[in-house]
């Protein structure tokens, strides 16, 4: 598989280098705004790559995918240029900002047949994969609770805060972040939430005043089944990362890395048990999954097996953060039905 990159930044480092460990897999060409030098890329890399100022003239190369790793509201447009040109697609979360531009992500995909993947990473993470498998081993019973939250300082030490920090980029704490907790939340519960209510704030701190949205928002959520669940998005934390994880079933509850059954013989309620897989303990895009994420995506590609999970349940997501960003700002509860 040959991979072009759009966007040379943060992200993108951390698909290139996840990309190359792939077997059978190798970036070929990075497209950029800036005039980029192919030979120092080339050596960073240690592979040849090719440098294109233009996307259409990228596309026109031989390449199998195309990486999409620049600013949120630039992703609409790049995806129609790439699908159109048959080009299957890993797409860097938020896919836009706005459900028109979530909707011409979706369209683009779809009319084109091309494949997508959507870069929410959290659910291959060990920690995510083994709940997953708990809730399928029936080891909490119906979860009728659950809460995922995002938890972390996105101030200006990260290089994407010079156009992260406004509204027409960012777009918002959950759509810019907080969507990774969201949609982590989204699959554990097995089922869809179908209406929201969510209420939006700000730290105090000076450190994050150029914020152009706020910055800090929490999300409750009612699911098809009756289940209610809650989203806390806050992206101006003094702590270290946090991606927290709380679900009360029937039969047993996970707490972090913490959890309690009935289901398994000598487990005693007044304590805890502790799970030992890996969790995410950073933003860092470097310690992020993305190669098993990118190679369960080829593997697909190639032999048409089903992903990890799908783009149209990506874009499910994506309708129920731009619902809680309404319904924060309209002060009243959203119906996912209202975002179609
Ligand atoms: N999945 C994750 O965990 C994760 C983590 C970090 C970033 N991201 C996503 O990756 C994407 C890129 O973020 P990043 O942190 O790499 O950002 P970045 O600022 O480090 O890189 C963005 C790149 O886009 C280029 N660019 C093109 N047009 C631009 C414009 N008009 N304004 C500014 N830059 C422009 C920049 O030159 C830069 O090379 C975003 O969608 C972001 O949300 C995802």
């Amino acid at each position: 598989m040959r991979v072009g990159v759009v966007g040379h930044g943060w992200a993108a480092d951390a698909h290139i280098t996840s990309f190359n460990e792939i077997q059978g897999t190798q970036v070929v060409a990075i497209c950029s705004r800036r005039d980029l030098d192919s030979e120092e890329l080339s050596a960073r890399y240690k592979s040849p790559i090719s440098v294109f100022n233009n996307l259409e003239e990228m596309c026109r190369a031989d390449i199998d995918i195309v990486s999409i790793c620049t600013p949120h509201p630039l992703h609409p447009e790049q995806v129609e240029i790439c699908a159109a040109a048959g080009k299957h697609l890993v797409i860097e979360k938020p896919v836009g900002i706005d459900l028109e531009g979530v909707r011409r992500v979706e369209k683009a995909v779809k009319d084109s047949g091309v494949k997508a993947l959507v870069c929410f990473e959290v659910k291959v993470v060990g920690h995510f994969k083994t709940m997953r498998a708990m809730i399928d081993q029936a080891l909490l019973g119906d979860i009728h609770y659950g809460e995922c939250d995002y938890y972390h300082g996105i101030g200006p030490w990260y290089d994407q805060f010079g156009w992260n920090k406004r509204k027409d980029f960012g777009g918002s704490s959950l759509l810019t972040a907080g969507c990774h907790a969201l949609d982590g939340l989204i699959w554990l519960m097995g089922n869809r939430p179908v209406e929201v209510f969510s209420y939006s704030t700000a730290s105090a701190a000076s450190t994050f005043s150029e914020y152009e949205y706020p910055t800090t928002t929490t999300t409750v959520m009612k699911f098809e089944n009756g289940a209610v669940g809650k989203t806390a998005s806050v992206i101006d934390a003094m702590q270290p990362y946090l991606l927290n994880v709380h679900l009360v079933g029937a039969k047993g509850t996970i707490w972090n890395d913490k959890f309690f059954t009935t289901e398994l013989g000598g487990l005693n309620k007044e304590r805890w048990s502790r799970l030992e897989t890996p969790m995410l303990g950073s933003g860092d895009v470097g310690n992020h999954p993305y190669r098993e994420l990118f190679e369960n995506f080829i593997r697909s590609l190639e032999t048409g097996s089903p992903p990890f999970f799908s783009f149209e349940d990506s874009i499910f997501s994506h309708r129920v953060c731009l619902a809680a960003d309404l319904s924060a700002t309209e002060g009243r509860p959203v119906s996912l039905e209202e975002m179609s």
